[in-house]
């Protein structure tokens, strides 16, 4: 895909991989929308040469998800959307400590898989207003994690969010 003169939504985009992604199509010439949490470090963000806008969101909500959608189309060529932003706590099933807190594995599946999916189908629905460019309409990336396979102890919650991730995709 023709990544200059586009624009990508990148979640997460505040910090790491997000921040990496968010970087690097800004340098290849396109206008990047960073959906993150409103109190995320925006300093790095700042720092990028290129076009780069923040749409503060977090990932589980309808409607700051919807207005950063709308920021991210307002030129209508929203064609890329990278799904970054996620989280990971740890907590055996059960042990000496209690059960894992069932509201602490809620948060990660909420986040790490409602999230992505609340990003993938608003985009989604912007993306089919597109004319196909070389018979694409966008693309659509998300970030799972070799734990959606092969989780470590202590990560039910993660590798559960994660296997969410790769059976959606
Ligand atoms: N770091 C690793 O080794 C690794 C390995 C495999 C997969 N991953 C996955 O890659 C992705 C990025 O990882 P990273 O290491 O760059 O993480 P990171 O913690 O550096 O960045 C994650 C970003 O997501 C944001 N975020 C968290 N919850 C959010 C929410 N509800 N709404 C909006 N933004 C939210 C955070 O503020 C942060 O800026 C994650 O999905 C992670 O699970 C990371």
């Amino acid at each position: 895909m023709q990544i200059s003169h586009k624009t990508a939504l990148v979640t997460g985009g505040a910090s790491g991989l997000g921040l990496a992604t968010t970087t690097a199509l800004a340098a290849a010439g396109a206008r990047v929308v960073v959906i993150d949490l409103p109190q995320a470090n925006q300093d790095a963000l700042l720092s990028i040469d290129g076009d780069v806008v923040f749409a503060p969101a977090d990932v589980t909500d309808e409607v700051s998800v919807q207005r950063a959608v709308d920021i991210a189309n307002e030129n209508n060529n929203l064609a890329i959307v990278v799904n970054c932003a996620g989280m990971l706590n740890g907590f055996k099933t059960a042990g000496s400590k209690g059960a894992f807190p069932l509201d602490k594995f809620s948060a990660v599946i909420n986040v790490n898989l409602v999230g992505t999916f609340n990003v993938i189908r608003l985009a989604a629905q912007a993306m089919l207003a597109n004319e196909p460019v070389d018979e694409e309409r966008g693309v659509i990336i998300n970030t799972a994690s070799v734990a959606a396979f092969d989780g470590q102890m202590g990560q039910a919650a993660y590798a559960a969010s994660k296997a969410g991730i790769a059976g959606m995709t």
